[in-house]
């Protein structure tokens, strides 16, 4: 019992980038989230609000926010209050909030513990649905931690409740640094599936070790119809040593749409997206779906 549709939320223009050497240059942000949007994606993170000092590819949130936050699903993130108050004044409609499982690396990537960043987000949540603002909650290390090792499914399923009392409206459950096994993506997922029926779930794998299709088949297994991708495969926690590519949206719209599951996301339009940013990268694509098209 597979679903008919699925929903996919962008993240290359956040997730995508935020771990590019080069600074893209701003239009050429501002181009690839038109032809994302171009190509039929609804839901996507645009930029985040974090420390220029900390994310220089991010420096330009503002102007970003200005120009698509009010077209579509558009996410910003915000890791702390001055983000999201950053958010607010851009006009924001749907912000994404972030934290990790694992104390260490909450600590590497927002300078808090986890415990300090829950009480600092917390209020602001209730904050936030008093604005109508849609609120999305990334939950990093769910699975495995670059510093911790191995996450317990309990603490993961403990943190996802907390935020689910708190309100929000969507938890973005991540495989940060692509360790998970399709078996333990499918047991996290179920668990949250039965325990939390009134929050959208979304899965978010990167794909280091090339698990996350994988691990896509057997969220879908678990129920959940919304995942997280980067058109691409871009992306990667600069925080997170090791940490490389989101599961390629391309890739992830092949495989379902060859399922019957329909996605929404014309292909050829995805592929102009990708080489609107393709020449400023450092790194090259190296995706099933866009790399074979190349090459042919
Ligand atoms: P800090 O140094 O402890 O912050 O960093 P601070 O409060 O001491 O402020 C330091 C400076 O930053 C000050 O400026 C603040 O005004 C400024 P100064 O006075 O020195 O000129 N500042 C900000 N500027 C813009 N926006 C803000 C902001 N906050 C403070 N929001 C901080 C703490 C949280 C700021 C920093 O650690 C940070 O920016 N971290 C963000 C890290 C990040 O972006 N990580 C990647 C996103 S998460 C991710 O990729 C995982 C995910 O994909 C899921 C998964 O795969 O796991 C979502
Ligand atoms: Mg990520």
């Amino acid at each position: 019992n597979l679903p008919e549709k699925v929903t996919m939320v962008e993240v290359g223009p956040r997730d995508g980038l935020q771990n590019e050497k080069n600074f893209v240059p701003t239009e050429v942000k501002q181009l690839f989230i038109q032809k994302l949007k171009n190509a039929g994606i609804h839901e996507m993170e645009i930029t985040s609000f974090v420390s220029p000092k900390w994310v220089p590819q991010m420096k330009d949130a503002a102007d970003i926010a200005a120009a698509h936050i009010h077209n579509g699903h558009t996410i910003v993130l915000a890791p702390n209050r001055k983000g999201v108050d950053l958010a607010i004044e851009q006009g924001a409609k749907a912000i994404a909030l972030f934290v990790g499982v694992s104390n260490r690396f909450n600590q590497k990537n927002i300078n808090k513990t986890t415990r300090e960043s829950m009480k600092e987000i917390l209020p602001i949540i209730k904050e936030l649905k008093q604005r109508r603002i849609f609120v999305r909650a990334c939950i990093s290390t769910a699975f495995y931690c670059p510093f911790e090792g191995k996450i317990s499914e309990q603490a993961t399923l403990q943190l996802c409740e907390e935020f689910a009392a708190a309100g929000v409206d969507e938890l973005s459950v991540a495989d940060t640094i692509g360790l998970a096994a399709p078996t333990e993506a499918y047991s996290l997922f179920s668990q949250l599936k039965d325990r939390l029926p009134d929050v959208l779930l979304t899965a978010h794998f990167h794909d280091t070790r090339k698990m996350a299709l994988a691990n896509i088949y057997a969220a879908l297994q678990a129920g959940i119809d919304r995942f997280d991708s980067s058109a691409g495969g871009l992306g990667g926690c600069p925080f997170a040593p090791g940490a490389t590519g989101n599961v390629a949206t391309e890739d992830v719209v092949f495989m379902l749409e060859r399922m019957g599951i329909k996605t929404g996301i014309d292909l050829p339009g995805l592929v102009e997206a990708i080489d609107v940013v393709a020449s400023s990268l450092s790194r090259t694509i190296d995706t099933g779906y866009y790399t074979l098209l190349k090459k042919l």
